[in-house]
C-alpha cells in the first residue's frame, strides 16, 4: 500500500549493517506497521459510513415502498390513493427539502406543492396492463451536487422505477374493483327485477285462486245445498253425505283463502304495510304456537308499495327462520318509522345461529343482504348461544 522511508543528509560513520542501527532497521518495521494498522482502520471507517449512508437510502426507499402499500391497501378514492403516494415520495430521495414529485395520469395530476419541472429531473412511466397511462416525476428545485449519474443515485433511480410499477398496479387494482363493484350491481337489480317478476306471477296467481277457486267453491256449496233440500228427510244417509261434502267444501275455501293470501296478502294492498305484519305475526303464532310480541311505530305507517313489500318478504322469510331453526319460546318483531328510515327487527331467544353465515346454504339470509343493499340499507345480524338472534333490518325511505 506504500513505504516509509528514513535517510540521512549527509554521509555519517557506518553502523551494524549499512549506516543505521538494528534497533533503528526494528523501529522503522514497527512503525510501518503501526501506519497499516491505522490506514486499515480509517478505510473500515470509511467503508462504514459508506455503508450506513448506502443503508439509509434503502432505509428511506422501503419506508416509501411501504407507505405506498399501506395506502393502496386502504382503498379509498383513485385519487385519493395517487395524492397519498405523490405525498410520501421526496422524503425519500437525497434532498427532501428541495425535491417535489408529481403524477399524471388519465388527464388529471397530482403532485407535491411547489412542484416545478426542473432540469434536474427524473421520470418514468406508468403502465396499466403494458400500455404506458401516464408518469411520475421527481423535480430538485435547486441546484444539486452531481451523484452518481447527473444529479440522483441510481438507487434513486431504481425506487421511481418500483413506484411507478406500483402506481400501475394500483390503478389496475382499483379498475377491477370498480368493474366488480358494477357487475354486482348488476347483478342486484337482476335479482331485484326476478324478485319483482315474482311477486307480479304471485300476484296473478293468487287472484286466479281465489277469484275462479273461489267462485267455483261458492257456486258448488250452493248447488251441494240445493241438493241437500231435496233429499226426503228420511234418507239420513245420503244427508250426512252430503254435510260431509258442504264441510269439505268450507274447509277447501278455508285453505284457498290461506294459500291465496300467503301469495299475495292482499291486506298488503288494502290496509298497508302494519297490517299486513299483524296478519304475518298472527299465522306465525298460530303455526309455530310461540308468543310473539308485535310494536308498530307509527301504527298506520305508509310506504311504497315495492318497499312495503321487500320488507313484508324479508319479516316473512325471518319468522320462518324463527320456526325452522331457533327453538325459541318467545319472538318480538319490532317495524318503526325512524327519520328517513323503516326500521324491521326481530328478534327470538332460542339457542342462536351455529356457526358463521354459511355462504354456500343461507340463501334466505344471502337473499336479504343483497335485497336491502339494493334499496341502500343494511343489515345487523346480532346471534349468539344463550342469547337467541335479532336481525334488524334498516332501509332509506325513497323521497
Ligand atoms: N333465528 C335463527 N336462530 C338460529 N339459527 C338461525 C336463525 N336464522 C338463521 N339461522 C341459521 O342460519 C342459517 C342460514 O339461514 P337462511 O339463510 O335463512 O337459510 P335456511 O333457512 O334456508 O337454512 C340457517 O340454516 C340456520 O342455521
Ligand atoms: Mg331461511
Amino acid at each position: 500500500m506504500g513505504e516509509v522511508e528514513v535517510c540521512y543528509r549527509a554521509k555519517v560513520p557506518p553502523a551494524e549493517a549499512g549506516c543505521f542501527l538494528a534497533a533503528e532497521r526494528h523501529l522503522l518495521e514497527s512503525i510501518a506497521e503501526r501506519i497499516g494498522k491505522i490506514l486499515k482502520r480509517k478505510g473500515a471507517e470509511r467503508d462504514l459510513i459508506k455503508r450506513t449512508k448506502e443503508l439509509r437510502e434503502r432505509n428511506k426507499e422501503l419506508n416509501c415502498l411501504y407507505g405506498i402499500s399501506r395506502i393502496v391497501e386502504r382503498r379509498g378514492s383513485i385519487d385519493g390513493i395517487l395524492q397519498g403516494i405523490v405525498t410520501l415520495i421526496p422524503a425519500s430521495w437525497q434532498y427532501p427539502d428541495i425535491a417535489a414529485a408529481r403524477i399524471t395520469t388519465g388527464g388529471r395530476t397530482f403532485q407535491t406543492p411547489r412542484f416545478r419541472r426542473t432540469r434536474h429531473r427524473l421520470a418514468r412511466a406508468i403502465k396499466v396492463d403494458g400500455t404506458t397511462m401516464g408518469e411520475v416525476e421527481v423535480c430538485y428545485r435547486a441546484k444539486v451536487p452531481p451523484a452518481e449519474a447527473g444529479c440522483f443515485l441510481a438507487a434513486e433511480r431504481h425506487l421511481l422505477e418500483s413506484i411507478a410499477k406500483r402506481i400501475g398496479v394500483a390503478i389496475e387494482l382499483h379498475r377491477a374493483e370498480q368493474q366488480l363493484r358494477l357487475s354486482h350491481m348488476k347483478l342486484r337489480e337482476l335479482i331485484e327485477h326476478l324478485q319483482s317478476a315474482r311477486e307480479e306471477e304471485r300476484h296473478r296467481l293468487a287472484r286466479e285462486i281465489h277469484d275462479e277457486m273461489g267462485q267455483a267453491l261458492a257456486a258448488l256449496k250452493m248447488d251441494v245445498r240445493w241438493l241437500r233440500e231435496r233429499f226426503p228427510r228420511r234418507d239420513t244417509e245420503s244427508l250426512r253425505m252430503v254435510r260431509s261434502i258442504e264441510r269439505f267444501i268450507d274447509i277447501t275455501s278455508q285453505n284457498v283463502q290461506r294459500i291465496a293470501s300467503e301469495l299475495r296478502p292482499v291486506l298488503l294492498d288494502d290496509f298497508g304495510l302494519p297490517e299486513a305484519i299483524r296478519w304475518q305475526v298472527g299465522q306465525f303464532r298460530k303455526r309455530a304456537g310461540i308468543r310473539c310480541r308485535l310494536l308498530t311505530r307509527p301504527g298506520n305507517l305508509t310506504l311504497d308499495h315495492g318497499l312495503s313489500l321487500v320488507i313484508f318478504r324479508i319479516a316473512q322469510e325471518l319468522l320462518t327462520n324463527v320456526i325452522r331453526h331457533a327453538a325459541a319460546s318467545r319472538a318480538e318483531v319490532r317495524l318503526e318509522k325512524r327519520g328517513g328510515e323503516v326500521l324491521l327487527r326481530v328478534t327470538d331467544d332460542g339457542r342462536g345461529m351455529r356457526r358463521r353465515m354459511d355462504p354456500a346454504h343461507s340463501f334466505g339470509l344471502r337473499g336479504i343482504l343483497e335485497r336491502v343493499s339494493y334499496w341502500e340499507g343494511e343489515v345487523n345480524i346480532r346471534s349468539g348461544a344463550g342469547v337467541g338472534t335479532t336481525v334488524e333490518v334498516l332501509i332509506p325511505i325513497p323521497a
